[in-house]
């Protein structure tokens, strides 16, 4: 018997969608959803909430969609990304509040079920950073980033716009490029230490990437588009 207290919560809270046939009858309407017609950006794997929550907030004219399959993360993600709005509001402007609340939502499902969660053509930009990179050879088939799901996350992206993805383990990231090439993906940018590039920003990194900054560990990047 699971005693996880985040189960309740996560299932009663208003930025947290759990039940699955509710969320797959969004597909295709995620703009209407929103009530906009501003870029759909997805988080994956997405841990926890500094950078998420930041990214709401600084970002009216995005839509945040974030996926985890925790609940404790969820809720917290959920909560702490509301708690941000109403601190960062000074004025307490409430049609400031409720634009600022309308421009995310939390998804708990698997990242393996973008497809009944999307449409074709659907999302502008996917975010995946630091996904567990399954290490071990007998593990290699568990890693998120296969030619099936880049596939597939390439169909449901819109034209021009792109994935971006991190991660800390060379082993993965060669493995990732080696899977891209198999794809209509273009690789755009691609590096094996990015703090040293232009568009590392220190104040912008997940928690995750917190911690390899603490270790002086290099960080892979990718960036792909589809043309
Ligand atoms: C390594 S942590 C995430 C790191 C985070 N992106 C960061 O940079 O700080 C991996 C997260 O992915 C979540 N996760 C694992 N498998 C998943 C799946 N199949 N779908 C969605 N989330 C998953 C885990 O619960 C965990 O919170």
């Amino acid at each position: 018997m699971v005693n996880n207290p985040y189960i309740e919560q996560v299932k009663n809270h208003y930025k947290i969608l759990t039940n699955l046939e509710e969320i797959y009858s969004i597909k295709w309407k995620w703009n209407s959803f929103f009530a906009n017609k501003n870029p759909i950006i997805l988080e994956i794997w997405t841990g926890l909430w500094n950078f998420f929550s930041k990214n709401v907030n600084q970002n009216l004219d995005k839509n945040y969609i974030w996926m985890e399959i925790r609940y404790k993360r969820c809720f917290m993600t959920a909560q702490k990304t509301l708690w941000k709005v109403k601190n960062n509001d000074n004025s307490c402007d409430n049609t400031k509040l409720e634009k600022y609340n309308n421009n995310f939502v939390v998804i708990k499902d698997y990242a393996e079920k973008i497809n009944n969660i999307f449409d074709e053509n659907e999302i502008n930009e996917t975010l995946i950073f630091f996904p567990d990179p399954w290490a071990r050879k007998k593990w290699l088939k568990k890693r998120l980033l296969q030619k099936q799901f880049l596939d597939d996350l390439y169909a449901r992206t819109k034209i021009n716009w792109k994935l971006i993805f991190k991660t800390d383990h060379l082993g993965y990231f060669l493995h990732v490029l080696y899977e891209v090439e198999k794809t209509k993906w273009d690789i755009l940018f691609k590096t094996f230490d990015y703090e040293k590039q232009w568009l590392y920003e220190s104040d912008a990194i997940t928690e995750f990437e917190q911690i390899f900054r603490w270790q002086d560990i290099k960080v892979c990047y990718l960036e792909l588009i589809k043309k």
